[in-house]
């Protein structure tokens, strides 16, 4: 039988008994194939790595070492909220590494967005390869594979996909438990293991983060400017009501400048843009029509609370012709 391939017979997971019932028995097949040895993982706090790591947690607890790479690149708060959940909720084996001097500094003047994207994943592999180097008697890798990446693996993802590992570093098997799940099913599994909400039903990040939505090069101020803007349309989303009913929405701050006015004097400041779509496979998409009262609400604050800003602009155009991205 081939292991790589979802039996025809297999139920959908829908609902918390179904998840419970599959979360038993991956940690016995789990157990079955590692016995006491040490596994490792890539934890980078997106839905599909946090799964694993909380299954693995409850099926051979600190026999497992998660491994997480801050790259400086994350959302505001979401490397704090890694850590506050493997570490100090489910007193997870966590090593923290904050890389972001490292990864910024690589970027220092680097405008070409396959070239960023080149740069982060590459840095994030050898991040991951020093700190796995340093652990010893490390036995098997546990990876967040799922049933999407099997059937994509004909290189189409293969560009979006960061991490991976050298393929000198030798391991004696991977533990993949997730890998015939689609992602709802894991979404599923996830709040069965009491993961919380924010976290299994978090919106699609790229592998790159905000690198790829500080446009050009990226620098520390456009980058702080990105991240606070980006955490104030998310709250503001939420008291909306708005957060599960967009696919994806986050904000980009570009590398040009406009003129303000501000205190009475001139500025030559960053814009910010909006940026929310809807789709159903990120192949095309349409832009939601957001109620102008929080989109103002959104604009005074960010105007007000956001350094170097002083123009909000709302995205309108639909995938295609434009990306979801803006780069
Ligand atoms: P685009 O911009 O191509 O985005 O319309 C489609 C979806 O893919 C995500 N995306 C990425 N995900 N690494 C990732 O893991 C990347 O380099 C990357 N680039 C785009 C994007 O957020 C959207 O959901």
């Amino acid at each position: 039988m081939d292991c790589n391939k979802r039996p025809d017979t297999m139920e959908r997971i829908t609902t918390p008994e179904l998840a419970v019932a599959f979360i038993e028995e991956q940690v016995a097949a789990v157990r079955e194939q590692v016995g006491d040895k040490k596994v490792l993982l890539a934890l980078s706090g997106g839905v599909d790595s946090s799964v694993v790591a909380a299954l693995l947690i409850k099926a051979i607890g600190k026999q497992l070492v998660c491994v997480h790479v801050n790259h400086g690149l994350m959302r505001k708060g979401e490397s704090e909220q890694v850590v506050e959940v493997f570490r100090n909720q489910l007193d997870a084996n966590l090593i923290y590494i904050d890389a972001t001097d490292r990864f910024l500094d690589k970027l220092v003047d680097v405008e070409e967005p396959e070239t960023k994207r080149k740069i982060i994943g590459g840095e994030f592999v050898r991040v991951f390869e020093e700190e796995a180097r340093k652990l010893e008697g490390i036995s098997f890798l546990a990876q967040g594979t799922i049933y999407p990446d099997i059937l994509e693996s004909d290189g189409v993802k293969a560009h979006h996909n960061v991490g991976g590992l050298p393929e000198d570093m030798q391991f004696e098997g991977l533990v993949e438990p997730v890998k015939l799940l689609y992602k709802d099913e894991v979404r599923v599994v996830g709040k069965a293991l009491g993961l919380p909400v924010s976290m299994v039903d978090r919106q699609p990040f790229p592998g790159p983060g905000l690198g790829v939505r500080c446009t050009g090069a990226i620098t520390r101020d456009r980058l702080h400017s990105l991240r606070e803007s980006d955490a104030i349309l998310r709250e503001e989303f939420d008291n909306a009501g708005l957060t599960d009913k967009v696919w994806q929405f986050f904000t980009v701050v570009p590398d040009f400048r406009s003129t303000g006015v501000r205190d009475g004097k001139r500025v030559f400041d960053w814009p910010v843009i909006i940026r929310a779509v809807n789709t159903v496979d990120a192949m095309t998409a349409t832009v939601p029509e957001i109620d102008y009262a929080v989109l103002k609400k959104i604009t005074d604050r960010i105007l007000a609370e956001v350094p170097n800003v002083c123009r909000v602009l709302y995205d309108l155009s639909p995938k295609g012709p434009a990306t979801i991205e803006w780069e």
